[in-house]
This record gives C-alpha cells, structure tokens and sequence, in this order.
C-alpha cells in the first residue's frame, strides 16, 4: 500500500523535497531557492541552477525527513519531476530519485510539472485545505515562467488544452519588464510589490486578444509598449514613475487572465476556477480574482503562495495519485526538456 511519498523537485531554479501522504497531506515541505546565484546575472543560468541542485538535494531529503520525524521506512514510494524543464536541472532529481528507488527497493514514478501545478490546490496542511466543494471538472489557468495555458480539467490526467500564450508567458512578461525597468531578478516579486504604491490607469497598457473569440494570450505587445514607455523617460523619471508603471503593467496582464478565464467558465458552463503557478502568488491577482468571483458567484482557488511557486509538495501529490493507481517508472526514466505526447489533450477548436 502506498500511503506516504518522497517528492523531489528540481525542474528549474528551485531544489525541494517533501513528504505526501494519500489524501494530499503534506507532512514537510523544504525548498532552498537559487535566487541570491542567479540575481548577479539577471536570470537563470542552467550550469549554476544544475550545479547547485547538486549541492543542495542530499541534504535537503535527509532534513525533509528529519524534521517529519521519519526514516525511510515510513516512505512506501519516490516521486521525481522529470519533465518539462531545463534537462541539466532535471537530471539532478531524476538520477537521485532513480538511484533511491533502487537502493531502497521503493517505486518509482516520474511527474509532469505542469500537472503538479494543476493539481496543487488539492494539497492540504495544518494551515490550507481547499473549499470542501471543491472537486473536478474545472478551468485551470496555469500562469508560470514558461507556461500561460488554460486547461480544461475533468480528473487525474484528463487535462484538455483551451488556449495558451503565442508567445511570452506571464511570468516571462513580468520578469522581463522587471529588469527593462532596473528592478532586479526575480522580477514578478518585484512588480508585485512596487506596484502597490501605484495607480492602475496612469499608463493604458495593451490587452492584447482580451475581446477575441479564443482562449489564446499574447503578451510580447505588452512588453514592446512598456519597453517604449520606459525608453522615453529619464532615470528621475523612472524612478517617480515606477510604482505607477509596475501598477498599470500589472494590470494590464491581471485584466487579461481573468477575461479569458471568465470566457472558459461561461462556454464550459462550469463556476470552479483555478489559479496555479508562479505567477498566481501576485497579490494584485489574487485580490481581483477574489472580488471578481463574489461578483460573479464562481468558486475560484488560489492554492497558497508556498504551493503556487515550484515546491515538491504539489509533485508528491500527483506522484501518490498515480503510484495508488498501478503506475510506476523503471531505471528508464529520463529527464524531458518538453512535455509527453500523452500528458495533454487539445480541445476542439468551437
Ligand atoms: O511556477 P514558477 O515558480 O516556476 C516556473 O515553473 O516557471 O513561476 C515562476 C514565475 C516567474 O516568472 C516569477 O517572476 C513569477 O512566477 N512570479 C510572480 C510573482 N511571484 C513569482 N509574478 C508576479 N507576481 C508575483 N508575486
Ligand atoms: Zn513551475
């Protein structure tokens, strides 16, 4: 029976290990963030984030289970993301997940990090649970780094592509105004907060595709529009002006996900919603979406910020599902830049 994994996350930036139990019970979750390497460069660096993961993976597991108070006999399974991500960041979990199942003789499964993202407002601790109510079939905009997709959610693996970016993602948009703006890495924290002094109307920023008749996003617009903004105006300027172009840039994208979502909830007929991935921690989204959902009577989760941004707890929660169900991976497994064939179904073009 398996009642209880060890998660390993290391798709990107972020080395995190927890411990999930079958019903999405997070028993420990520790993650050690890059940010501090990365900032001097202004971006991730794939040798530095792999080379770290290095460093940081053994520890971090025999901490995870040290502060749950368990040793490996209470782990009945190994949960690794294998894919999508960048492949020397993923090798680093993949081969130390590969290299536990064998020695301990547990199973192995490999995670879909999108999927983990989907599935996130289903993890549950001392502190989160989501609504009771809250079961499938729902929308779910996945707003991340590398990732702006609407998905249309019925079960465990039963994830139907909407629409998605044509070519920035929302994290991607946010990040790279951060620094075009001088604001350092990581950039969406840094909008999100700077934004908070601002006014959301000082600068009419593009929405591009919020009126069309689809589920697709467009945000390079955006970006080109800030980036002139920004190219017109002296360092002084810059710096009166900044919560107030953080404010108006920011919105410009929250008016957008919550369009399009609101678009897929009245074609699917369906009132749940769900936010997930990076970009869901913002707190100028988070509010609206809130507001927005009273107004409308939808029922919308936000997972917490700890489970929005990369965490290892979302990639148990899927693993345990999975592994419960009679899937395992073998030695085979390997790290994936892209996503499998199987993992996502697109919906029919209405
Ligand atoms: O899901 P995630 O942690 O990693 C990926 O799988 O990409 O998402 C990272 C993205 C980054 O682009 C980051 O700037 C953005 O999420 N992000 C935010 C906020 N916190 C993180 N964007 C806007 N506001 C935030 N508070
Ligand atoms: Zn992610």
């Amino acid at each position: 029976m398996i009642r209880r994994v060890l998660a390993i996350e290391t798709s990107c930036d972020d080395t995190s290990v927890a411990i999930v139990e079958a019903d999405g019970f997070v028993k420990r979750v520790i993650s050690a963030n890059q940010d501090r390497k990365h900032r001097v460069f202004g971006g991730i660096v794939p040798e530095i984030a792999g080379r770290t993961h290095i460093e940081m993976l053994l520890p971090l597991i025999e901490e995870c289970l040290q502060l749950a108070g368990m040793t490996w006999d209470h782990i009945d399974g190994i949960a690794v993301t294998n894919r999508p991500g960048l492949v020397g960041s993923l090798i680093v979990g993949v081969v130390t997940a590969k290299s536990l199942s064998l020695a301990l003789n547990k199973p192995l499964i490999g995670v879909n990090h999108l999927e983990a993202h989907l599935l996130a407002p289903f993890l549950r601790d001392d502190e989160y649970a989501p609504p009771e109510d809250f079961q499938y079939p729902f929308i779910a905009l996945a707003i991340s780094g590398g990732h702006t997709h609407l998905y249309y959610v019925t079960g465990l693996g039963e994830y139907s592509i909407l629409g998605m970016t044509r070519d920035d993602a929302a994290g991607e948009a946010f990040d790279k105004f951060a620094k075009l703006a001088g604001l350092g890495f990581p950039g969406g924290v840094k909008v999100d907060q700077w934004a908070k002094q601002g006014s959301v109307d000082a600068y009419d920023f593009p929405r591009a595709l919020i009126h069309e008749d689809n589920f697709d996003f467009s945000f390079s617009g955006l970006k080109t529009s800030a980036q002139r903004q920004v190219q017109s105006m002296d360092k002084e300027e810059l710096k009166t002006h900044l919560p107030d172009l953080c404010a108006s840039f920011q919105e410009a994208i929250v008016d957008v996900l919550i369009a399009k979502m609101e678009k897929a909830l009245r074609r699917y007929n369906i009132n749940r919603a769900v936010f997930t991935g990076g970009v869901s921690a913002n707190s100028r989204l988070r509010q609206r979406v809130e507001e927005w959902s009273q107004k409308n009577h939808f029922q919308s989760v936000i997972p917490p910020i700890r489970y929005c941004t990369d965490n290892a707890a979302m990639v148990g929660l899927v693993g345990i599902q999975r592994l419960q169900q009679g899937e395992e991976d073998g030695q085979e497994l390997a790290p994936s830049p892209r996503v499998y064939e199987k993992d996502f179904q697109f919906a029919e073009k209405s």
